[in-house]
Protein backbone atom coordinates (compact mmCIF):
# COMPACT_ATOMS: atom_id res chain seq x y z
CA UNK A 1 0.00 0.00 0.00
CA UNK A 2 1.23 3.92 -0.75
CA UNK A 3 -0.01 6.99 0.43
CA UNK A 4 0.57 10.23 -1.44
CA UNK A 5 -0.28 13.90 -1.59
CA UNK A 6 -0.97 16.41 0.59
CA UNK A 7 -4.20 16.57 2.68
CA UNK A 8 -6.21 19.51 2.87
CA UNK A 9 -7.48 20.57 6.11
CA UNK A 10 -10.65 22.53 6.16
CA UNK A 11 -11.28 26.08 7.92
CA UNK A 12 -14.30 26.42 6.30
CA UNK A 13 -16.15 25.51 3.35
CA UNK A 14 -14.11 26.86 0.99
CA UNK A 15 -10.74 27.37 2.69
CA UNK A 16 -7.96 24.68 3.94
CA UNK A 17 -4.52 24.52 5.04
CA UNK A 18 -2.23 22.33 2.98
CA UNK A 19 1.14 22.18 1.38
CA UNK A 20 3.05 21.67 -1.79
CA UNK A 21 2.94 17.78 -2.69
CA UNK A 22 1.72 16.87 -5.80
CA UNK A 23 1.53 13.04 -5.13
CA UNK A 24 3.65 12.14 -8.42
CA UNK A 25 6.47 10.10 -5.75
CA UNK A 26 3.48 7.95 -4.47
CA UNK A 27 2.27 7.35 -7.46
CA UNK A 28 5.17 6.12 -9.35
CA UNK A 29 5.52 3.95 -6.66
CA UNK A 30 2.04 2.43 -6.94
CA UNK A 31 2.82 2.57 -10.25
CA UNK A 32 5.67 0.51 -10.28
CA UNK A 33 4.57 -1.72 -7.74
CA UNK A 34 1.46 -2.84 -9.75
CA UNK A 35 3.88 -3.45 -12.53
CA UNK A 36 5.48 -6.09 -10.59
CA UNK A 37 2.38 -7.90 -10.18
CA UNK A 38 1.53 -6.75 -6.52
CA UNK A 39 -1.72 -5.94 -5.41
CA UNK A 40 -1.44 -2.15 -4.57
CA UNK A 41 -3.56 0.39 -2.96
CA UNK A 42 -3.48 3.34 -3.60
CA UNK A 43 -4.60 6.32 -0.46
CA UNK A 44 -4.20 9.79 -2.41
CA UNK A 45 -5.18 13.37 -1.06
CA UNK A 46 -6.28 15.89 -3.93
CA UNK A 47 -4.09 15.60 -6.40
CA UNK A 48 -4.61 15.73 -10.12
CA UNK A 49 -3.15 12.61 -11.21
CA UNK A 50 -4.81 9.12 -13.13
CA UNK A 51 -4.73 6.00 -11.42
CA UNK A 52 -2.34 4.31 -12.21
CA UNK A 53 -3.35 1.00 -14.45
CA UNK A 54 -3.93 -2.18 -12.22
CA UNK A 55 -4.31 0.03 -8.80
CA UNK A 56 -7.21 0.45 -6.25
CA UNK A 57 -7.33 4.22 -5.55
CA UNK A 58 -9.43 5.73 -2.11
CA UNK A 59 -9.18 8.65 -2.29
CA UNK A 60 -8.96 10.86 0.96
CA UNK A 61 -9.21 14.66 2.14
CA UNK A 62 -8.20 15.07 5.83
CA UNK A 63 -5.52 13.61 7.76
CA UNK A 64 -8.09 12.39 9.52
CA UNK A 65 -10.05 10.73 6.62
CA UNK A 66 -6.11 8.95 5.50
CA UNK A 67 -5.72 7.20 9.22
CA UNK A 68 -9.02 5.55 9.18
CA UNK A 69 -8.28 4.39 5.54
CA UNK A 70 -4.38 3.58 6.02
CA UNK A 71 -5.21 1.59 9.59
CA UNK A 72 -7.87 -0.39 7.40
CA UNK A 73 -5.37 -1.14 4.22
CA UNK A 74 -1.95 -1.91 6.68
CA UNK A 75 -4.43 -4.77 8.35
CA UNK A 76 -4.30 -6.49 5.02
CA UNK A 77 -1.07 -4.69 3.37
CA UNK A 78 3.00 -6.52 3.26
CA UNK A 79 4.77 -3.10 2.73
CA UNK A 80 3.35 0.78 2.94
CA UNK A 81 4.95 3.68 1.65
CA UNK A 82 3.86 6.63 3.55
CA UNK A 83 4.86 8.93 0.57
CA UNK A 84 2.02 11.60 1.96
CA UNK A 85 2.48 15.01 2.79
CA UNK A 86 0.42 14.81 5.47
CA UNK A 87 -0.45 17.96 7.19
CA UNK A 88 0.75 18.53 10.89
CA UNK A 89 -2.22 20.71 12.24
CA UNK A 90 -5.95 20.69 11.54
CA UNK A 91 -8.41 23.75 12.93
CA UNK A 92 -9.36 22.93 16.09
CA UNK A 93 -13.02 24.37 14.54
CA UNK A 94 -14.16 24.26 10.90
CA UNK A 95 -16.99 26.94 10.59
CA UNK A 96 -20.26 25.56 8.77
CA UNK A 97 -20.26 29.38 7.16
CA UNK A 98 -17.88 31.04 5.24
CA UNK A 99 -15.22 33.11 7.75
CA UNK A 100 -16.17 36.45 7.19
CA UNK A 101 -13.61 39.56 7.33
CA UNK A 102 -16.08 41.73 9.28
CA UNK A 103 -15.05 45.16 9.23
CA UNK A 104 -13.95 45.13 12.85
CA UNK A 105 -11.04 47.99 11.81
CA UNK A 106 -8.50 44.93 13.58
CA UNK A 107 -5.76 43.84 11.55
CA UNK A 108 -5.06 41.02 13.06
CA UNK A 109 -7.04 37.57 13.85
CA UNK A 110 -5.88 33.93 15.15
CA UNK A 111 -6.65 30.35 13.80
CA UNK A 112 -6.50 27.44 16.22
CA UNK A 113 -5.01 24.77 15.55
CA UNK A 114 -4.87 21.50 16.96
CA UNK A 115 -2.24 18.77 16.50
CA UNK A 116 -3.18 15.63 13.87
CA UNK A 117 -2.36 12.36 14.74
CA UNK A 118 0.95 10.58 13.02
CA UNK A 119 -0.30 8.42 10.85
CA UNK A 120 2.82 6.37 10.18
CA UNK A 121 4.18 6.11 13.61
CA UNK A 122 0.06 4.84 14.88
CA UNK A 123 -0.12 2.02 12.43
CA UNK A 124 4.22 1.05 12.34
CA UNK A 125 3.65 0.53 15.57
CA UNK A 126 2.75 -2.67 15.46
CA UNK A 127 3.58 -3.77 11.97
CA UNK A 128 5.24 -7.20 12.81
CA UNK A 129 6.97 -8.73 9.37
CA UNK A 130 5.77 -5.39 7.23
CA UNK A 131 8.18 -3.44 5.48
CA UNK A 132 7.72 -0.09 6.12
CA UNK A 133 9.12 2.85 4.17
CA UNK A 134 8.52 6.57 6.00
CA UNK A 135 9.97 9.70 3.55
CA UNK A 136 10.74 13.40 4.99
CA UNK A 137 12.42 16.70 3.71
CA UNK A 138 14.21 18.26 5.71
CA UNK A 139 16.10 21.40 5.77
CA UNK A 140 19.50 21.41 7.48
CA UNK A 141 21.31 18.50 9.03
CA UNK A 142 18.99 16.22 6.93
CA UNK A 143 20.72 13.19 7.52
CA UNK A 144 20.65 12.72 11.25
CA UNK A 145 17.38 14.11 11.54
CA UNK A 146 15.94 10.96 8.96
CA UNK A 147 17.81 8.77 11.01
CA UNK A 148 15.80 9.85 14.13
CA UNK A 149 12.64 9.70 12.65
CA UNK A 150 13.67 6.66 11.28
CA UNK A 151 13.63 5.18 14.91
CA UNK A 152 10.90 7.21 16.48
CA UNK A 153 8.45 6.20 13.93
CA UNK A 154 9.81 2.29 13.79
CA UNK A 155 9.87 2.70 10.27
CA UNK A 156 12.54 0.12 8.08
CA UNK A 157 13.66 2.98 5.43
CA UNK A 158 13.10 6.32 5.42
CA UNK A 159 13.69 8.32 2.01
CA UNK A 160 14.48 11.93 2.51
CA UNK A 161 13.99 14.41 -0.03
CA UNK A 162 15.92 17.70 -1.31
CA UNK A 163 13.27 20.43 -1.01
CA UNK A 164 13.71 20.61 -4.26
CA UNK A 165 11.07 17.68 -4.70
CA UNK A 166 8.29 19.46 -3.82
CA UNK A 167 6.28 19.64 -7.08
CA UNK A 168 9.23 18.66 -9.37
CA UNK A 169 9.82 15.65 -12.13
CA UNK A 170 13.26 14.82 -10.60
CA UNK A 171 14.41 15.06 -7.36
CA UNK A 172 17.76 13.75 -5.80
CA UNK A 173 17.11 11.38 -2.50
CA UNK A 174 18.94 9.61 0.37
CA UNK A 175 17.66 6.19 1.15
CA UNK A 176 18.45 5.39 4.89
CA UNK A 177 17.88 2.05 6.35
CA UNK A 178 17.27 0.76 9.78
CA UNK A 179 20.28 -1.33 9.47
CA UNK A 180 22.65 1.90 8.84
CA UNK A 181 23.20 2.10 5.09
CA UNK A 182 22.65 5.01 2.85
CA UNK A 183 22.20 5.26 -0.25
CA UNK A 184 22.35 8.70 -2.49
CA UNK A 185 20.47 8.28 -6.23
CA UNK A 186 21.20 12.10 -7.71
CA UNK A 187 18.58 13.47 -9.73
CA UNK A 188 16.91 11.03 -10.55
CA UNK A 189 13.38 10.46 -12.48
CA UNK A 190 10.56 10.30 -9.53
CA UNK A 191 9.82 6.98 -11.92
CA UNK A 192 13.61 6.06 -11.44
CA UNK A 193 13.68 6.46 -7.34
CA UNK A 194 10.26 4.48 -7.71
CA UNK A 195 11.69 1.15 -9.10
CA UNK A 196 14.51 1.53 -6.39
CA UNK A 197 12.48 2.14 -3.54
CA UNK A 198 9.95 -1.23 -4.77
CA UNK A 199 12.94 -3.11 -4.94
CA UNK A 200 13.83 -2.61 -1.11
CA UNK A 201 11.60 -5.54 -0.49
CA UNK A 202 13.82 -7.81 -2.32
CA UNK A 203 16.77 -6.44 -0.30
CA UNK A 204 14.74 -6.87 2.80
CA UNK A 205 14.09 -10.82 1.61
CA UNK A 206 17.85 -11.32 1.10
CA UNK A 207 17.13 -11.70 -2.33
CA UNK A 208 19.24 -10.00 -5.67
N1 LIG B 1 3.66 11.45 8.76
C1 LIG B 1 2.47 10.85 9.16
N2 LIG B 1 1.57 11.57 9.88
C2 LIG B 1 1.82 12.85 10.23
C3 LIG B 1 3.03 13.47 9.83
C4 LIG B 1 3.92 12.74 9.08
O1 LIG B 1 2.25 9.68 8.86
N3 LIG B 1 0.92 13.52 10.93
C5 LIG B 1 4.63 10.65 7.99
C6 LIG B 1 4.91 11.16 6.59
O2 LIG B 1 4.03 10.60 5.65
C7 LIG B 1 6.34 10.72 6.36
C8 LIG B 1 6.96 10.75 7.75
O3 LIG B 1 5.87 10.69 8.66
O4 LIG B 1 6.43 9.40 5.88
C9 LIG B 1 7.81 11.95 8.06
O5 LIG B 1 7.04 13.09 8.04
P1 LIG B 1 7.54 14.50 8.64
O6 LIG B 1 6.47 15.51 8.37
O7 LIG B 1 8.90 14.77 8.17
O8 LIG B 1 7.59 14.13 10.18
P2 LIG B 1 7.18 14.94 11.46
O9 LIG B 1 6.96 13.91 12.51
O10 LIG B 1 6.06 15.88 11.16
O11 LIG B 1 8.52 15.70 11.80
P3 LIG B 1 8.90 17.27 11.88
O12 LIG B 1 9.11 17.49 13.34
O13 LIG B 1 10.18 17.36 11.10
O14 LIG B 1 7.77 18.07 11.32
Amino acid sequence: MVTAGPTREYVDPVRYISNESSGRMGFEIARAAARRGWQVTLIAGPVALETPAGVRRIDVVSALDMLVATRKAFRAADVLYMSAAVADWRPKRKLSGKWRRKDDGSEQTQLELVKNPDILATVARHKGARMVVAFALETGDGVRRAQAKLRRKNADWIVLNDASALNAPVSSVTILGRDGSMQRRKSSSKAATAAALVGLWDRERGGP
